[in-house]
């Protein structure tokens, strides 16, 4: 029996990686452009980091994650989302006495969820965090950062900002209390998952799907109505510098996000064109989170953005062209040695271009198809006259335009004057 790759962990082909590429590469330009570093953090964390931050009772950690013992007996957990682990990094590495941070991380995190269209058991996350800001200023800032990567990338119109503000503990316990209180009435005519959720994670019934529940909260109390004056001021100066850069966005209540850390603004980018999992990004303020886990007092704010949905909303690119500007094609061993080193000229003298010599042998024709196909626009062609005589053919394979015989000695120019003009 063949072996299969493992349920929820998806192969991502070519033409699927270039479209993650095209939203590295926005989101990339687009951090560096606001000055934020880029950091690595293992896959790999005690499993306790992410019991006492993401929380025990959320969804991720009671039934989520890849947890297991290594060989030394300690419990270590493939890290399901990147904040406790930047947490716990610049606390490590003494990156929050005093001091501004604005960080940000990519790569896989692993979810043991059910598969569907969207959501996988390991997904890439782009994860910005910063620490020792307070204000709004530096919500409003990773806002529009978000904003100006999805202009980039032409997905601006598909998506909405949805925000809320969870004020602090004290709110949260309040809130709940009435929460709880309110839907103990109706018990029975909640759905399983959140009669269960009443126990252990009351807030999290409010993002329940089920019809009957939906309409049962209705009436239920609102978070908003216990919100502290600061909290209350954090949000409504937050709206306004908004207000004032032009970027919409809607309150809505029942964001209160699946990780136990968060405080006042809580924040979520969404589109109606992915089905159910349409949340492509999610963050908000957890300025508790690193006393929590032994630090000082550091206030933080972040998000994450998940790769395979924003690929998904991209345009697919052509599925076979590798994307390339030259290809050789040769035939008889003193040509194919004659393509390699002439190759090895052209990437010292045109660092931009992507060159790709025919391994492999096989007939002029064969090759020149691989070579079309490639999505080059140049063939260079080397056969047993060539060598002889030093030259190359080169065949414009994207123009009518007759093929031309170059010296190899005078090949890298004629490149470069080629491609300068192009
Ligand atoms: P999260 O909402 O759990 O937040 O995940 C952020 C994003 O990752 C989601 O909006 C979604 O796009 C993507 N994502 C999550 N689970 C899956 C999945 N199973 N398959 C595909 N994509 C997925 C966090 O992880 C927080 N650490 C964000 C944060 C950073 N908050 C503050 N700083």
């Amino acid at each position: 029996m063949k072996i299969q790759a493992v349920r929820g962990m998806q192969d991502i082909l070519p033409a699927q990686k270039k479209l993650y590429r095209r939203v590295e590469d926005a989101a990339r330009a687009t951090l560096d452009a606001y000055g934020y570093q880029e950091v690595g953090l293992p896959l790999l964390e005690q499993t306790r980091l992410f019991q006492r931050s993401v929380g025990e009772n959320t969804d991720i950690v009671a039934k989520e994650m890849y947890t297991f013992e290594d060989r030394n007996g300690d419990s270590l957990t493939l890290r399901p989302e990147g904040t406790a682990s930047c947490v716990r990094f610049g606390e490590e590495n003494g990156l929050f006495f005093n001091q501004m941070q604005r960080l940000w991380y990519s790569g896989p995190m692993f979810r043991h969820e059910r598969p569907q269209k969207g959501r996988y058991r390991q997904f890439e996350q782009i994860g910005v965090e910063c620490f020792g800001m307070p204000g709004p200023d530096i919500d409003s800032e990773l806002l529009l950062l978000c904003a100006r990567i999805w202009r980039k990338l032409g997905i601006e119109d598909q998506l909405r900002l949805e925000l809320n503000s969870l004020g602090n503990s004290e709110t949260r316990d309040q809130f709940t209390t009435h929460l709880v209180e309110y839907l103990s009435r109706y018990l029975n005519d909640l759905d399983e998952e959140s009669q269960r959720r009443l126990k252990t994670n009351p807030l999290r019934i409010l993002d329940s799907k089920d019809d009957r529940t939906r309409d049962i909260l209705k009436e239920a109390p609102v978070l908003s109505q216990f919100l502290d004056d600061e909290s209350r001021q954090h949000i409504d100066s937050l709206c306004a510098m908004l207000d004032q850069s032009g970027v919409s966005y809607l309150i809505n209540p029942a964001i209160v996000r699946g990780l136990d850390y968060y405080n006042r603004t809580v924040f979520e980018w969404v589109t109606d064109n992915l089905g159910a999992q349409g949340t492509v990004c999610g963050g908000g303020r957890y300025d508790g989170l690193v006393s929590q886990l032994g630090g000082k007092d550091t206030p933080a704010v972040g998000f994450a953005m998940g790769l395979d949905r924003l690929a998904m909303m991209l345009p697919s690119v052509d599925e076979d062209s590798a994307g390339l500007d030259i290809f050789f094609v040769s035939q008889g061993g003193a040509a194919r040695a004659a393509a390699v080193g002439l190759a090895e000229d052209l990437r010292n003298a045109l660092n931009a271009k992507s060159i790709q010599v025919h391994c492999g042998g096989g007939k002029f024709k064969a090759q020149l198809k691989k070579a079309d196909a490639s999505g080059a626009s140049l063939a260079i062609i080397l056969g047993e006259e060539e060598v002889e005589n030093g030259t190359v053919g080169v065949k414009y394979l994207r123009s009518r335009r007759e093929q031309i015989t170059v010296n190899q000695s005078e090949l890298a120019i004629w490149c470069q004057s080629h491609f300068g003009k192009e």
